[in-house]
């Protein structure tokens, strides 16, 4: 501060007239502007319950068909982010609905997506005409521009949790988008065919090769996910509890190269050590109660609601239950920080 009041001082009126003229500016006004000693965090932590949100969506069934809107979602809108479409900096959220007998026509698009379901069983996400049947807390893929579309052939409305990395690719000038001309992709393969070959546990097909960066298997069950987070008896890590990374059986790294995925389990009253980290996340909770201190925030959150946990917040999770599990999924852009050499980590220690 005090070299700006010198540097300004010292520099008439005059010379920033003329270097504003020639497009440009003197960076020594704005170095602490630039190079902050830390990352300003501009997104809030931020709760959206699902109590409130899903008679709205319902409303937005009777207002507008699947069709009609293309995607019926209502997106989680950050308040600290001033209108951006966007959970956190880098990561958008919404909640889709698809009612009976419905289906959201295929396109495809550069930002990757995933779908974790809220509610409803059986409907499908269809990926170049494979179609992925969806039961509640399966985590279902739609990599970067890959074909989808969305159908419920059930008699129940459908609600899933979009998770894309939008403000990511966008921030970077890369949106592209196309709607498929001949309305819905034929089916081109049985429906779950790629979980036979990719999610079959430890196994892969011999010589299993795959072309993309994200990963090939585009379905992850819930069963799978509770059995393996119920079966690891202790926590994983102190500032997660019992942790796992859905991960690309061929490689072990991240689903996409822009965005990681986890599921969570709190023991009964479980408290989780304070840390921060670089990734941001959106939350879900799966099942349970609990507590969330984010920076300055307490946010109590109930079954199915979401959340928002912006990067570099000090942060951490309870379950206010003394006799049920909670169980939260989460997705992050750890990958891109960690790819870019930006992931940092700190933690606070037991007095926290
Ligand atoms: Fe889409
Ligand atoms: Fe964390």
């Amino acid at each position: 501060m005090k070299t700006m009041e010198a540097a300004m001082a010292k520099t008439p009126q005059a010379y920033f007239q003329e270097v504003a003229r020639y497009k440009t500016e003197p960076l020594w006004m704005r170095l602490a502007e630039v190079l902050t000693n830390e990352p300003p965090v501009r997104a809030l932590p931020c709760l959206w319950r699902y109590a409130d949100i899903r008679p709205l969506l319902l409303r937005a069934g009777e207002l507008l068909t699947a069709a009609e809107a293309e995607r019926r979602v209502l997106m989680l809108m950050n308040p600290g982010l001033e209108g951006e479409v966007a959970a956190t900096q880098t990561l958008y959220a919404g909640l889709q609905l698809i009612l009976p007998s419905e289906i959201a026509p295929t396109h495809r698009h550069s930002p990757a997506a995933f779908r974790f379901i809220v509610e409803g069983e059986g409907a499908y996400t269809s990926v170049n005409g494979e179609r992925l049947i969806m039961h509640p807390g399966d985590l279902i893929l739609t990599p970067a521009w890959a074909w989808h579309d969305h159908g419920n052939e059930t008699d129940a409305p459908t609600v899933w949790l979009d998770g894309l990395d939008v403000p990511l690719v966008k921030g970077l000038g890369a949106v592209f988008a196309q709607p498929y001309a001949a309305g819905t992709h034929p089916v081109a393969r049985p429906d779950n065919a790629s979980l036979g070959l990719y999610g079959a546990g430890g196994m892969l097909p011999l010589g299993a090769a795959h072309d993309g960066p994200h990963s090939p298997l585009p379905i992850y069950p819930w069963k799978q996910a509770r059995t393996a987070l119920e079966q690891a008896g202790a926590p994983t890590t102190p500032h997660d509890g019992v942790i796992f990374e859905y991960v690309n059986p061929l490689t072990g790294g991240p689903i996409f190269p822009t965005m990681s995925a986890y599921v969570q389990m709190l023991r009964p009253g479980e408290q989780t050590r304070r840390h921060r980290h670089m990734s941001s996340h959106v939350m879900h909770v799966v099942s349970g109660s609990g507590v969330s201190i984010i920076g300055d925030a307490r946010l109590e959150w109930r079954a199915k609601d979401t959340f928002a946990q912006p990067g570099w917040m000090w942060h951490e999770h309870r379950n206010l239950s003394a006799s049920e599990l909670a169980f939260l999924f989460s997705f992050s852009d750890r990958p891109v920080l960690e790819r870019c050499g930006l992931y940092r980590e700190e933690d606070r220690g037991p007095q926290g």
